[in-house]
């Protein structure tokens, strides 16, 4: 560590397994910059101390992960247009006495979709199962693409309703039609992408959705990085084509390194290196 390099941090509970810190190292080798990153293991009521003794050790910047998206947004005294509607923050910029905000979650996902996995979410019909943060923070990216359809389901489909009331103005404004569906008629329909936001595949519990959700021809999107999860089993059963979320990890990790650095790393050769990690 010299005088020169710049500090940040990954700040979650657990976070042992996290990738933040070998995927920013190798943005940062890549563009040549000389940065420090180290995951920090924050005690679950100390967050707030936590970031209050980074920034007195003048980390320039830190990424957050569970369960403190939501309290790093309570934090932050600025937010980005993503942050406040999402009312969650995976990035925060330490700069001139203010906490930024940011959320990058979304623009992973849609970047992993559209530009590795050459998915074009304009026009598309898209079911979304989940409704905790990880559904609520990636909905403004994905209407900010036009597809014809976002289609939300969960296992308790009121939570679904509350967050189609919250983002129904923003559906609006992108002319997207935002609906809810009970998760028992899901089969019924066809989408062409269906995204498991829920942590089900975290523990590898069955999800409770039919395998008639999947046809040949969609794109089954999981996530949950790293693991064969039920959801990716059953759609590949079905013929679907499947992703898990590393991709959706390591673009939402290059908007971070574009906030902070202002450069755009490359991010195929890092998905390719995270591969079986
Ligand atoms: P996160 O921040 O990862 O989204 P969360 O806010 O706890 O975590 O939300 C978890 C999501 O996974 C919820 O949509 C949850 O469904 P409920 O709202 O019905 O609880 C969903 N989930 C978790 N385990 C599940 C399972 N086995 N089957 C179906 N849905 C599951």
């Amino acid at each position: 560590m010299t005088e020169l390099e710049k500090h940040f941090a990954v700040i979650g509970n657990p976070i042992h397994h996290s990738l933040s810190p070998q995927i920013h190292s190798a943005f940062a080798k890549e563009v040549g910059l000389h940065i420090d990153y180290e995951a920090i293991l924050s005690p679950l009521d100390e967050f707030k101390n936590t970031i209050h003794q980074l920034i007195a050790q003048k980390v320039s910047g830190a990424n957050v992960t569970l369960p403190f998206k939501k309290e790093a947004y309570e934090l932050a005294s600025q937010h980005s247009n993503h942050a406040r509607i999402a009312e969650a923050v995976n990035t925060l910029e330490f700069k001139n006495d203010e906490i930024i905000g940011h959320n990058t979650d979304g623009i992973g996902l849609v970047r992993d979709l559209e530009q590795n996995l050459n998915v074009d979410l304009k026009s598309k019909k898209i079911l979304l199962i989940g409704a905790g943060g990880a559904a609520e923070g990636v909905i403004y990216s994905m209407l900010e693409k036009k597809p014809s359809e976002l289609i939300l389901t969960n296992r308790t489909i009121e939570k679904s309703n509350v967050i189609q009331n919250k983002m129904d103005v923003h559906a609006k404004s992108f002319d997207v039609n935002l609906n809810v569906i009970e998760i028992a008629k899901c089969p019924h329909q066809y989408f062409d992408v269906i995204i498991n936001a829920t942590s089900a595949g975290l523990n590898n519990t069955e999800l409770g959705i039919d395998h008639k959700v999947f046809h040949e021809g969609s794109l089954a999107y999981e996530m949950v990085y790293g693991k064969e999860t039920f959801f990716i089993e059953q759609a590949q059963s079905q013929g679907s084509k499947t992703s898990d979320g590393l991709g959706m990890l390591v673009e939402q990790a290059a908007e971070a390194f574009f906030i902070w650095h202002l450069i755009k790393p490359q991010t195929k050769s890092v998905i390719e290196s995270l591969k079986g990690f």
